[in-house]
């Protein structure tokens, strides 16, 4: 299944927002290939069942498993929240990461207070995934709330990222938060297209808290946590250069100028799959 240290890492989400994590992957990991498959055809997740989260999820899986992958990285916030238990049951033999996970662990070292806020996709946030994994990393004591935020996705897909639109729903859905958890110093980012609007949320969250809130992206946590899963199982790449990025979508209407977007540089080539 795995084609040894030089195979790439196999990146799935419901569209090509997961092109975030992509970029940290990227940053932090830059001799790895990575193989990225965007729904797009089915997108958004954030809104389906989790019954229908997990089919997709594990067609997503089955088809970069076809590519020769060496890891699953589950992008898709709404995807690790509903699918991941699935995804590990059904492919054992190779390494499977979510954003849940990594994202909580990274909030519980930074909160000092304790109190952690989520936002996410309703699904996301209905799921309780991160409350969960917030219990399971700081114990009993952590005090946590989640938001459901879905018109931040539209506003990053338009490119809207900052000015009084976007302001002015970062008010509205954070201060449901903010009364809910006056103390709360880590919000985290459940979801991929959150990180393109952070200067407008850090800005807004600060502004009604009264003080300090750390911003946690889950797809940076991500990350560091794939480049330790390489080193614990020996298997990442050994090439000097920078390794490839290939796309696949199974949708191309309206990618590339949004993607590029995402993606933090020119996307190459995007190649449209059926699965
Ligand atoms: N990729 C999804 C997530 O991170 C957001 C878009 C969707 O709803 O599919 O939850």
């Amino acid at each position: 299944m795995s084609g040894g240290n030089e195979a790439p890492i196999g990146v799935f989400d419901s569209g090509i927002g997961g092109l975030t994590v992509v970029r940290a992957l990227r940053r932090l990991l830059p001799s790895e290939s990575v193989v990225y498959l965007g729904d797009t055809a089915r997108v958004p997740y954030g809104t389906k069942s989790p019954e229908t989260v997990i089919r997709y999820s594990l067609n997503n899986a089955r088809f970069l498993l076809g590519r020769g992958v060496k890891m699953l990285v589950v992008a898709c916030n709404t995807a690790s929240s509903t699918a991941l238990g699935a995804m590990r049951e059904h492919f054992t033999g190779i390494p499977v990461i979510g954003m849940v996970e990594p994202g909580a662990q990274a909030a519980v070292l930074a909160s000092k207070s304790g109190s952690i806020g989520v936002i996410g996709t309703r699904a996301t946030i209905e799921s309780r995934s991160y409350e969960r994994a917030l219990r399971q990393f700081g114990g009993p004591s952590v005090i946590m709330d989640g938001e459901p935020c879905p018109l931040f996705v539209s506003l990053a897909e338009e490119g809207i990222v900052d000015g009084p639109i976007v302001d002015l729903v970062a008010r509205r859905y954070l201060e449901r938060l903010v009364s809910r958890l006056p103390d709360m110093d880590t919000l985290i980012l459940g979801c991929t297209h959150y990180p393109l609007l952070s200067s407008a949320i850090h800005a807004t969250v600060e502004d009604l808290a009264g003080h300090e809130v750390t911003l946690i992206d889950s797809g940076e946590s991500a990350a560091r946590v794939v480049s330790d899963v390489l080193d614990s199982r020996g298997i990442r790449s050994t090439r000097n250069d920078r390794g490839e990025l290939t796309v696949y979508v199974t949708d191309t209407s309206h990618i590339r100028e949004v993607g590029s977007r995402f993606l933090g540089e020119e996307l190459g080539d995007i190649r449209k799959v059926d699965i």
